[in-house]
């Protein structure tokens, strides 16, 4: 039995549809009569409830339709194993529509809040193209129960219809099912560092791991995200030196970043020293993104809202592409007056300009950024 409604991340040039099941047993996505299984070595998956098919984005786009199938395995016998009845659930799907530019909705740290965060990211209704979900969706990852809050957000803003980009948050790293937390999030083959491609978007998703050395005694020796870190330095470089299939390559319009943390700002400082880590590596990090002709780094984790452009005081390393901090999460805790608000950034790309909406769940909105002559949409 299907458990919650699919998400449809965009990773690399597929997407990854990723559905949970009440049971365990295989399962498999259906494109236009093609199979595309949740298998690993040639062997059907069984032993979950969280499967993952891969189609190519040229294939869903085009036919705009997919259904996910399961069918339950109680045992993994190794011969003559007794599976359930074939259940199969129809999506249609619906690929980024260009005809009215790009609608983009961006949301961080939710912190494990459902309700609001949807309501703010339904702004652009049947409008919207593509849902960013820039880290800290659930609280901590200390059950199963906190890592499907992404399915609760990203199932009713999208109802399994439309792309989702996920990148990693430093709170989705916390907690007894933080390594199991990637098994529900598109990845690069288990990397939370990727670049992706739909149409005239090309984009990169960096995850900075951690806010605080490793060293930190909060982590008690469980994180080590300086090798991690390097590693991304490495696969920066690889962005590159294939620039051509990449951000250069034929039919790129519009090229954005994604990172949780907005380590390429002052605000890294502003939180207290024991946040304004790795400065010489996020200086480096910054030097390749510089080559990449980015028209947006959107960013969260502060919890509060910024807009810089290239050349604001408030910019480190020489960043020469704009930064836009959109989350704003304001929950009321047990016991205090008030409305829970959740602030999130609406983006929207065409007639070459890319502007930038903070809006919230309650009906409020403030232009956030404005950026003309960028773009060749
Ligand atoms: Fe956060
Ligand atoms: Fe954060």
């Amino acid at each position: 039995m299907f458990d919650r409604k699919p998400c449809v991340y965009l990773v690399g040039r597929d997407y990854q549809i990723i559905f949970n099941t009440a049971e365990h047993g295989i399962a498999w996505v259906e494109v236009d009569g093609k199979i595309y299984p949740d298998e690993r070595n040639g062997l059907m998956r069984s032993e979950t409830t969280v499967h993952r098919a891969v189609v190519p984005t040229a294939v869903l786009d085009a036919t705009k339709k997919y259904a996910v199938c399961f069918r339950a395995l109680p045992e993994r016998k190794p011969y003559w194993p007794q599976l359930g009845a074939v259940e199969r659930q129809e999506y249609a799907f619906r690929p980024i529509d260009w005809s009215d530019g790009l609608q983009l909705y961006h949301i961080a740290d939710a912190h494990s809040h459902v309700g609001e965060v949807v309501d703010t990211a339904g702004y652009f209704g049947d409008r919207l193209d593509l849902l960013v979900m820039n880290g800290d969706i659930p609280a901590e990852s200390k059950t199963e129960k906190d890592v499907l809050a992404v399915f609760d957000i990203a199932g009713s803003v999208t109802g399994g219809e439309r792309p989702v980009l996920f990148a990693r948050g430093n709170h989705d790293t916390r907690g007894k099912f933080a390594l199991e937390f990637t098994d529900f999030i598109g990845t690069d083959e288990g990397r939370t560092y990727f670049t992706f491609r739909t149409g005239a978007l090309w984009g990169i998703v960096l995850d900075c791991g951690e806010d605080k050395l490793d060293s930190n005694e909060e982590y008690g020796g469980l994180v080590c995200c300086e090798p991690f870190r390097r590693r991304q330095t490495e696969f920066l470089k690889r962005v590159i030196e294939n620039r051509q299939s990449e951000f250069q390559a034929e039919g790129v319009k519009l090229r954005v970043g994604v990172c949780h943390v907005p380590f390429m700002t002052e605000l890294m400082s502003q939180s207290g020293e024991k946040f304004d880590i790795e400065r010489q590596r996020y200086a480096e990090w910054t030097a390749l993104l510089n080559e990449m002709g980015l028209d947006l780094m959107l960013c969260g984790h502060m919890h509060r809202l910024y807009a810089y452009r290239p050349g604001d005081p408030m910019m480190r390393y020489g960043a020469n592409f704009p930064v836009l901090v959109g989350s704003r999460p304001q929950f009321v805790r047990p016991g205090e007056e008030g409305q829970n608000r959740f602030v999130g950034a609406a983006l929207e790309a065409k007639d070459g300009r890319i502007t930038a909406d903070y809006t919230d769940n309650l009906g409020w909105r403030e232009r956030a950024l404005d950026l003309p002559g960028r773009i060749g949409l």
